[in-house]
């Protein structure tokens, strides 16, 4: 065992805060496997989208924050390389790795800047692939992946995708899913919440709504129809909406600002109020990556609006359905859901609140 083995874990956006907090946990009952650092690119910088993360699960301050946030996808992309690449220069000692989580632009960024410097890169949550390059996610999947040394595997088909590319098997690790062990931990909290009940809407009966992607907020028109039939759906389900930035963005430019009681328009909520509300829901509509697990993980109705999806054991042993193409499908999703109400929920490999103890096992052996 050598104590002075130093690990950097990266953090830049929502998604990777709930990656990274069961590995602190861990890392920090077990002082003698690693020396790490916390460094958080700046890619989300509002307290609703990062602080309150932070706190609520538990993260430190990080040792480095670069600051590096906003504008287009090559200038944040281009930003985050060159800080991270001063942050890892400027340490005494080169770190025996780097860990970067998911597929947002700090991901690409800083393995990239690892990579270049020789030094270990583990990608946690590799191999998952939409097959769509239009998604910037999936450009960042790929890229990724390619340049990492350790590649953490969260379900089978991540495992299935980088044997297909020819990726050594000794490469691939199944760790499962970390995200379940943040919602794990949290399960308790989130239950001693009403969530729903605070914004006004009845906890038994309410749908969860969020949308973020680019492909479904940046087109007016998509969007546009997409809040119709919205509209047409809370007349006989009231609907809570925690509206990410872009997304309050793209409504204002469209020029959308009451839209009736029914749907409620909230901030972005903290970790545990929007888990208790995804427990709640009766349905949830979203196109997130994470809120496709995290209801699966529930045995909650999830309606992804995607045509396709990195995640595809949330729809085979979750309780995900893509609905593509018309909106208007939509409608008639919540309709069936509504009238079954039924939950189902299966175990998926991997996702039992452990994953981080096996990624840090993993690190342990490969680094
Ligand atoms: C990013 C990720 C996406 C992830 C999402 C979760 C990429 C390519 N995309 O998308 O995979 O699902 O995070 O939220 O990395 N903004 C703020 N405050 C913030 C953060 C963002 O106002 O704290 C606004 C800014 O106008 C910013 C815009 O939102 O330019 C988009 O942020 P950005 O991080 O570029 O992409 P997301 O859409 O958040």
């Amino acid at each position: 065992m050598n104590a002075a083995r130093h690990l950097v874990l990266v953090a830049g956006a929502r998604p990777n805060f709930m990656k990274i907090a069961p590995l602190v946990r861990v890392l920090r009952s077990r002082p003698e496997l690693f020396r790490w650092s916390l460094v958080h690119t700046g890619q989300h910088y509002d307290e609703k989208m990062s602080g309150v993360f932070f706190s609520q699960l538990g993260l430190p301050e990080p040792d480095a924050h670069l600051g590096a946030g906003g504008g287009t996808h090559g200038q944040q992309t281009a930003r985050i390389l060159e800080a991270f690449e001063g942050y890892l220069m400027q340490l005494p000692a080169a770190p025996a790795g780097v860990l970067v989580a998911g597929d947002v632009n700090s991901t690409l960024a800083c393995a990239l800047a690892a990579v270049k410097l020789h030094i270990p890169v583990a990608h946690l949550e590799a191999g998952l692939r939409s097959f769509d390059r239009n998604m910037p996610e999936e450009i960042n999947r790929v890229m990724t992946d390619a340049i990492s040394d350790i590649l953490l595997v969260s379900e089978p088909a991540g495992e299935a995708n980088l044997r297909a590319e020819g990726v050594a098997a000794s490469k691939i690790h199944y760790v499962g899913n970390v995200m379940i062990d943040t919602l794990v931990t949290h399960l308790h909290a989130a239950a001693s919440l009403d969530t729903a009940a605070t914004l006004g809407v009845d906890g038994r009966n309410f749908g969860l709504i969020t949308l973020h992607r680019p492909s479904n907020v940046d087109d007016p028109a998509r969007l546009e129809s997409l809040i119709s039939v919205l509209q047409r759906i809370s007349s006989r389900l009231p609907l809570v909406f925690p509206v990410h930035p872009r997304t309050k963005q793209k409504l204002s430019d469209a020029g959308f600002g009451h839209l009736g009681d029914a749907i409620r328009f909230v901030e972005p909520l903290p970790y545990d109020e929007l888990l208790c509300l995804q427990r709640q829901a009766t349905v949830v509509i979203t196109d997130s990556g994470g809120i496709q697990e995290e209801t699966s993980f529930l045995g909650v109705p999830c309606l992804t609006l995607r045509p396709n999806t990195e995640r595809p054991v949330t729809t085979t042993l979750g309780t995900n359905i893509l609905v593509s193409g018309d909106p208007a499908e939509l409608a008639h999703h919540v309709d069936q859901i509504l009238r079954t109400s039924s939950r189902k929920q299966t175990a998926i490999p991997g996702w039992d609140g452990k994953a981080a103890e096996r990624v840090i096992g993993a690190l342990d052996a490969a680094l």
